[in-house]
């Protein structure tokens, strides 16, 4: 059966009128007013290409939710953390979450200050809490009594106090994947809630502690608002109850986790998030702080690759092998993570299920099973959507496959923000130096 595929993105949201981001146009598939099949001409396969547009639009779309909440957004960069990426979200008005002492460093090269910048993350070394401390961020986010005790006697060293907030483990289920799932008891993050009021009023006597904060984050892709909220109300109450013993927090860290829609479920709004959020945290006449990472940027990336062999396996399914892997893009093999799949340029073919699977010894490497794509041929150009965010960042060499390269558009302009790595560069670090004469 011939079918044409009438739009290639039939299902993909184009945000109004407009053709920002990625969207179908007769010539094939765009990414703002650039066809992807000349990016990838130029720039070659595996390429990730980010719009300019679509994050400008998706951060937009965020401040304009939370206006009139003292609310400060700190994107998480652990999303998406190119250089390039950061500078435009600082531009865009955006305060940074980091997950590691690189990823500070990636935020004082976009020209961050240190006061826009929280330090989240489990297992930070002592020599990541020094430099933390020394460099004075807004908030050091603490997993543990040991972490705070640690943080005390390194300010303590130095005269000064490091503000630190205390990340709390409220036991809530973030409906998500277990792997990304992160406010459960049984997971390592944070302070369990029954000890978090003792911990903090402990925190705030140290002499090299500022308590600034308080801070949750229960998970990631979550499409329902009630874990959330329910996280959200139980800072707003510990917050109340430290204040009853004399501890003022200023702000309320409420993490990021706002899913998005890879497969067509639902997911919240940045308006129906802030709203939801409203009624618990306005009264508290608190600072908000939120850690988006995923919904600002994921939507605003895909992967271009080009298929490099098709086999057929039984009952006329094929095997679709295509130039970019899980080395690429982890998120299929590592959570079953769907992400929609489709080729560049419109065909007149019929339609075949296809397996699209990578070039690495794994069985795990399957980018999208049991897809329906206009019966794909060797040298086809495909996209596969929504990987702006925790696409790249999670990218490795494995097979001695080289790190792929990262695009920018801006309107009708763009630029290589990350070039392909060489085999030259990967190989470098491991070049020994000559050995001396004994
Ligand atoms: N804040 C903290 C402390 C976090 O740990 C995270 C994500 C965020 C903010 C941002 O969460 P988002 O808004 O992006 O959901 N690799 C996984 C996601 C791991 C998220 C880890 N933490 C994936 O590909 O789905």
């Amino acid at each position: 059966m011939f079918r044409v595929q009438s739009s290639i993105l039939s299902n993909v949201p184009t945000p109004d009128s407009s053709r920002r981001g990625f969207h179908d146009r007769p010539s094939g598939l765009h990414c703002d007013d650039v066809p992807l099949a000349a990016l990838a001409a130029a720039a070659g396969t595996p390429l990730y290409v980010y719009s300019a547009a679509a994050i400008t639009d998706r951060v937009r779309a965020f401040r304009e939710a939370f206006a009139g909440l003292p609310c400060a957004i700190h994107y998480a960069l652990k999303a998406n953390s190119n250089l390039a990426i950061v500078r435009l979200l600082k531009d865009l008005g955006c305060l940074v979450d980091a997950n590691s002492i690189g990823e500070v460093e990636v935020a004082l090269r976009a020209g961050y200050a240190p006061d826009a910048i929280v330090f989240s993350g489990v297992g930070k070394t002592p020599a990541e809490l020094e430099r933390a401390v020394g460099l004075g961020l807004r908030s050091i986010n603490a997993e543990s009594a040991g972490e705070v005790a640690r943080i005390d006697r390194l300010a303590r060293a130095r005269g000064v106090r490091a503000r630190v907030s205390l990340r709390v483990n409220p036991d809530i289920d973030a409906l998500s994947h277990p792997h990304i799932s992160t406010g459960l008891r049984l997971t390592k993050f944070g302070v369990p809630i029954a000890d978090a009021r003792q911990i903090a009023r402990d925190a705030a006597g140290l002499a090299g502690i500022s308590l600034a904060g308080l801070h949750v984050h229960i998970g990631s892709q979550m499409t329902s608002l009630e874990p959330i909220c329910r996280a959200a109300n139980a800072l707003v109450d510990l917050a109340a109850a430290l204040e009853a013993d004399g501890v003022v927090v200023e702000h309320l860290d409420l993490g990021g986790g706002v899913g998005i829609s890879y497969d067509g479920t639902p997911a919240p709004s940045p308006g129906e998030y802030a709203d939801a959020l409203r009624p618990i945290v306005g009264p508290s006449g608190r600072r908000l702080i939120v850690e988006p990472g995923r919904v600002l940027v994921g939507p605003a990336g895909a992967l271009l690759t080009r298929v490099v062999d098709v086999k057929p396996q039984a009952d006329e399914r094929l095997f679709v092998v295509v130039d970019a892997g899980m080395t690429d893009l982890l998120r299929p093999a590592l959570y079953g993570a769907f992400h929609r799949i489709v080729p560049v340029a419109a065909a007149r073919r019929p339609e075949a299920l296809c397996d699209l699977v990578g070039p690495l010894c794994e069985t795990s490497d399957t980018l999208g099973a049991a897809r329906r794509l206009p019966r794909p041929e060797v040298g086809d150009l495909l996209a596969v959507l929504d990987t702006g965010a925790y696409g790249f960042v999670m990218a490795s060499t494995y097979n001695r496959r080289p790190l792929a390269a990262e695009l920018l558009v801006t309107g009708d302009a763009w630029r290589v923000v990350r070039r392909r790595q060489t085999i030259d560069e990967m190989l470098a670090p491991e070049e020994a130096e000559p050995w001396p004469d004994c």
